[in-house]
């Protein structure tokens, strides 16, 4: 034999031994997969079984403390739905038989601002669902809010005999079950100075040579991939009626004009208006939004650009960055079993 040969069998031996190792190694990690996926699926099914009926071995039924916890809510005020609508009329009918329909509601204001005034139709066909779809036959006041002037701004008026403290102010084309809106309101009663709502938006420092600190605006894939936010867009927001006072008559008019002008950032400016008062962040609240309209102008393009300019334009006029960042989420603990 020579030593070529004694090499070959060497290496058939280690290519051998390589490939058995492989063999092995692949078993392991399709053994270790099986595994994941069986726990997978035992894990699925456990939270399907605890879903349904919550798990009464921690000592008490979870319902009795719910509807106790619920009967206590319930002889607390309640808030307004300040609702922003423009020449939508179905969904205008749709989100307000919704919400008519939550136990809290107090009273409902909708913004006008179309150069027609509402059509006794409609108004009656408004009135006529508010009042069907109201719990336990209570009286919810709707009202016409008119303006003459076409303006966001109207979105923020000051509502002189506004009856609860709570405003809801929230878009004609996003719907939130009841509940979730209801557990907004419970948060908001915990903090009834913060805007407290389902839409987290941020924004991010950028250091400019000559300029100074130079702001951009982010929207939700931001926030998802930092778990940070600074805002809270009014689309869809609980805030106290203060600010609705503060926005129309001690906000700076320079930024009234300027959103008139721009048709854009009346929400972001209601952001900033609060967060100077309190120096505080907004509370972001868990909330899955159903969208019942055609995509919104946050879909066209340019719209970032736009934005960013309103948060520096409004950091000039406020002389500071008053926005304060979070990263608290406020979860209904009662939808969680696990932790
Ligand atoms: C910001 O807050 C301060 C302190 O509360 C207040 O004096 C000031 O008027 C506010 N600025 C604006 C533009 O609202």
């Amino acid at each position: 034999m020579g030593g070529g040969d004694v090499c070959k069998v060497m290496g058939g031996c280690s290519l051998a031994y390589r490939r058995c190792e492989q063999r092995l190694r692949q078993l392991a990690v399709a053994r270790n997969t099986r595994f994941l996926l069986y726990c997978c699926i035992a894990l699925a099914l456990i939270t399907l079984a605890f879903r349904s009926s919550p798990p009464s071995f921690i000592g008490f039924t979870n319902r009795s403390a719910a509807s106790a916890i619920d009967r206590l809510a319930r002889s607390r005020k309640g808030y307004t739905l300040l609702m922003n609508t423009w020449k939508r009329y179905d969904l205008l009918k749709k989100s307000l038989s919704h919400y008519a329909s939550c136990s809290r509601l107090d009273s409902v204001h909708i913004v006008w601002s179309e150069p027609n005034p509402p059509s006794d139709t409609l108004k009656k066909y408004l009135k006529h669902i508010v009042k069907t779809k109201s719990q336990d036959g209570k009286e919810v006041e709707l009202r016409f809010d008119i303006n003459k002037e076409d303006s966001l701004n109207n979105r923020f008026k000051e509502i002189k005999d506004l009856k609860t403290e709570a405003v809801f102010s929230i878009d004609d084309d996003v719907i939130f079950s009841c509940s979730t809106v209801d557990f907004a309101y419970n948060v908001w009663e915990s903090a009834p100075d913060s805007m407290v709502g389902f839409v987290p938006r941020v924004h991010w420092p950028e250091k400019s040579n000559d300029k100074g600190d130079y702001y951009t605006y982010s929207g939700w894939w931001s926030v998802w991939w930092t778990g940070t936010y600074s805002m809270v867009l009014s689309k869809a927001a609980f805030f106290h009626k203060k600010y609705l006072n503060l926005y129309t008559n001690e906000m700076s008019a320079s930024i009234r004009e300027f959103i008139t002008k721009n048709r854009n950032c009346e929400d972001i400016a209601m952001s900033f208006l609060v967060a100077n008062a309190t120096n505080a962040p907004p509370i972001w609240v868990k909330g899955k939004i159903y969208e019942i309209g055609s995509t919104g102008i946050s879909s066209i393009g340019g719209h970032t650009e736009k934005r960013t300019r309103c948060v520096n334009r409004f950091v000039a006029e406020y002389g500071r960055m008053p926005l304060v960042y979070s990263s608290m989420k406020a979860v209904d603990s009662r939808s969680l079993w696990f932790w």
